[in-house]
């Protein structure tokens, strides 16, 4: 986007690899009207480069670049470099979806360069795919399909009421997931790689089955050690730890008004559960966690424990890295939290 584009007189459009490129849209706006430029470029031809003149910018205001390919709409990406003191496009800064020409370290010729970011899909299906799986897998195990334990178990329940609740802890889990993500999150990411999905999917469906087998096998055996008290103290730990989840996922979207991609330092708000951001910079995943931890307790089964430990791992990496970029981005950032444990890690 130019704001008001005095000086600029070309953009330099580059396409790496044009293959699953149909077409590169080039929007100049100025006060009144809007010219269109419209740059079509062949599926399968061999056009690196595209070269839009702008004769006389000095009623423009913003241009938008659009590549548009099989799947989606991209906005502009890769990488814009100073025509001055050209680099290679992998030197070069990725843009961001709101960022202005005019404010780029751009001279009077702007050159982009796009990457061709393979097939797309939306953010908000990967995750429904992602949570809905492990939700229906887990009540086909619960309620004894066919072919999963010998014949005479078919759609029987077990007689140990720690499966039951173990049934309604897993299944809240998932469903506060679900519609979490259709009513509370606002992603700043519209789309995601394909491949992605049969990642997670892989990963989150995975653990699903290979827990819920175990929990509800005929044999299975409940908490021996501190027995009812034990799964009694580790529902109260889950279901604690599910409204601090929640709470934190209300907590940072009120950070981001709709429809925009902003991002802000998070701080204990009113709600008690959002004070551990004192100490903490992603308590969403100190939160999930802990849930893992309660439900690890109440089941005592080895898989739960395995997927609680990778969790944990996969969620301190996440976390690291989010608490690393607070630093980066604001200078005033609180310094006595830590990424996902307080004084810890
Ligand atoms: N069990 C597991 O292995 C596991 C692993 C990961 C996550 N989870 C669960 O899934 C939940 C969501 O995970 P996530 O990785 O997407 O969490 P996240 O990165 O903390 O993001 C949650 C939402 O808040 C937004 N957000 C985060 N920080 C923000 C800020 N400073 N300002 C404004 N908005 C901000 C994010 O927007 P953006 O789109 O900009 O990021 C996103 O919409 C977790 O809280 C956890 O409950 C579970």
């Amino acid at each position: 986007m130019v704001e008001d584009s005095v000086d600029i007189y070309s953009i330099v459009v580059m396409v790496e690899d044009s293959v699953d490129i149909y077409s590169i849209v080039v929007m100049v706006e100025d006060s009144v009207d809007i010219y269109s430029i419209v740059v079509m470029v062949e599926d399968s031809v061999d056009t690196y480069s595209i070269v839009v003149m702008v004769e006389d910018s000095v009623d423009i205001y913003s241009i938008v670049v659009m590549v548009e390919d099989r799947l989606i709409m991209q906005p502009v990406c890769g990488a814009v470099i100073n025509q001055n003191s050209p680099l290679s496009p992998s030197e070069g800064k990725s843009l961001k979806d709101e960022d202005v020409l005019q404010h780029l370290p751009v001279g009077t010729t702007a050159t982009f360069y796009f990457r061709d970011l393979g097939a797309q899909i939306s953010w908000v299906t990967v995750f429904l795919t992602e949570y809905g799986g492990p939700l229906l897998l887990y009540l086909m195990f619960y309620f004894r399909v066919p072919f999963i334990y010998a014949p005479k178990y078919d759609f029987t329940t077990s007689k140990h009421w720690v499966v039951h609740l173990a049934c309604m802890c897993h299944s809240f889990h998932y469903l506060k997931r679900l519609l979490e993500t259709l009513f509370v999150h606002r992603f700043s990411h519209g789309t995601m790689p394909l491949r992605n999905i049969f990642k997670n999917c892989t990963y989150y469906w995975g653990f699903a089955a290979w827990m819920a087998y175990y929990i509800n096998h005929p044999l299975y055996t409940p908490p021996t050690i501190y027995g009812e008290q034990q799964v009694r103290i580790a529902l109260i730990i889950f279901l604690f730890c599910q409204v601090g989840n929640f709470s934190i996922h209300i907590a940072l979207r009120n950070l981001r008004p709709p429809g925009s991609k902003t991002r802000k330092i998070p701080y204990p708000t009113k709600n008690p559960f959002t004070w551990i951001f004192l100490l903490v910079s992603c308590p969403n995943y100190t939160y999930e966690l802990g849930s893992w931890f309660g439900f690890t307790l109440m089941t005592q089964c080895l898989p739960v424990a395995f997927f609680t430990a990778v969790g944990f791992i996969q969620m301190t990496v996440w976390a690291k890295g989010k608490h690393r970029s607070y630093l980066k981005e604001f200078r005033d950032y609180p310094p006595l939290r830590s990424p996902i444990l307080p004084f810890v890690l």
